[in-house]
């Protein structure tokens, strides 16, 4: 099933936010049994951007060390991944050229379907390689997921970026082919232009991701892919963690396997570790889960890995990637911690207001407030315009 000429990850960085709320806060606030938050949707703790951060400065955070590592030459094309825009027009992805110093010789653009849409950059960067391998793709995902205060989805968001090389020879996962997709037109996450929070109906959004996953899969072997007994470990897209455990258990069923819950937390459990800190990271996650796995295993060289990427609305894909022998060398295991254990916790009232922030549209000029000790900030809006800045 390998490629003949691989191509894959290459490079992997993360990045979240200055602030964290821990779901304690959240359950002592709203009286819910912590246990709900803890055990019934697996979540821990949520990041929380400062009012300077956004999907802009989360991405070129997650970017620079790459550029920092292999330098810019070869990137001809940066796919900016989100479903948390900040410009009906402009990519976000043109502010993390900039603010990375990237040449003029380079393509940008932002791609969008709901969480997917970081799993279709990285397909569509293995296109452009594959056409000319000298190439390298810089794939980012960045998400701010925000929900309406004291609503079902509130203790679910979280904030976070992946940016991923893509390139041949890769140092960490070579995808392979073939991938197994499925789109069905469903209403169950979405946020209309004039919102600044999704609406969700959570119970539909659970349904209508277990028929994805059964959708891609029932494509994915149609298309000839491993069969399951292949797979050392399963990175699916985590909304909250526990979706990912209920999406495995579909799978099997639908496979026909025993629902074996200790084979399932060895296939999964080292997947969530990031994701259950972090919170929804929307088109990052399902990249989160890969680090959290890449970061924690045991040595998983030449070992497949399954990849279940969904997006409401819906789409979803399922594939597979092999694990590069050497990738150990490669991780930033420290750093991924380091990005998550910097975080300073909030109360209950300071995140309420960090989640009521918004500028006013109207033109004028409106200074932030200097929170982040981040690499890059939102430092001002000018005349309708984000000013970015570095540290
Ligand atoms: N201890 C342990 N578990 C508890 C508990 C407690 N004290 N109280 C509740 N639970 C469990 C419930 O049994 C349930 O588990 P189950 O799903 O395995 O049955 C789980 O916690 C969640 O409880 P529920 O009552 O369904 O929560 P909710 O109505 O607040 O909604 C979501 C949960 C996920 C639907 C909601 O957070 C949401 O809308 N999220 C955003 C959308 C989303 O993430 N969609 C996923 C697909 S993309």
């Amino acid at each position: 099933m390998a490629n003949d000429s691989a191509i894959g990850i290459h490079d992997l960085s993360l990045a979240t936010t200055e602030f964290v709320l821990p779901h304690t806060v959240l359950a002592e606030y709203n009286g819910t049994d912590v246990g709900k938050y803890h055990v019934g949707i697996g979540q821990r703790s949520m990041s929380v951007p400062a009012a300077d951060e956004d999907i802009v400065t989360m991405g070129a955070a997650a970017a620079a060390p790459i550029i920092a590592r292999h330098g810019g030459d070869g990137i001809r094309t940066i796919i900016f991944a989100t479903e948390s825009s900040i410009d009906q027009a402009k990519s976000a992805g043109i502010y993390v050229h900039s603010l990375l110093g990237l040449p003029a010789a380079t393509r940008v653009v932002e791609l969008k379907q709901a969480c997917y849409a970081a799993t279709a950059a990285l397909q569509f960067a293995i296109g452009l390689v594959r056409r000319d391998p000298a190439q390298r793709v810089l794939v980012i995902a960045s998400d701010v997921s925000r929900y309406d205060v004291d609503s079902p989805g509130e203790a679910t968001q979280g904030a976070a970026a992946v940016a991923m090389l893509v390139g041949t020879d890769p140092a960490l996962v070579r995808v392979e082919d073939p991938s197994g997709v499925f789109t069905a037109d469903v209403m169950d996450f979405w946020r209309p232009n004039y919102r600044e929070t999704a609406l969700v109906d959570g119970q539909e959004s659970i349904g209508a991701y277990l028929l994805a996953v059964e959708g891609s899969w029932k494509d994915y072997t149609e298309q000839g892919g491993r069969s399951l007994e292949e797979f050392a470990a399963f990175c699916y897209h985590q909304p909250f963690t526990k979706m990912a455990y209920k999406a495995h258990r579909q799978l099997l069923n639908y496979c026909g396997h025993d629902i074996d819950e200790e084979r399932i937390t060895r296939h999964l459990g080292l997947t969530t570790a990031y994701n259950n800190v972090i919170g929804n990271s929307y088109t990052a996650s399902v990249y989160l889960a890969l680090a959290a796995l890449l970061d924690q295993a045991d040595d998983l060289t030449g070992r497949a890995v399954g990849f279940l990427s969904y997006g409401s609305g819906s789409v979803a894909e399922f594939f597979a990637g092999t694990v590069a022998p050497g990738y150990r060398e490669h991780l930033r295991t420290a750093a991924n911690r380091e990005a998550i254990d910097r975080r300073k916790e909030v109360g209950h009232a300071r995140y309420r207001e960090l989640h009521g922030h918004s500028f006013p549209p109207d033109g004028g000029d409106h200074l932030v407030p200097a929170e982040t000790t981040g690499p890059f900030r939102l430092a001002a809006l000018r005349g309708h315009k984000r000013v970015y800045e570095a540290r």
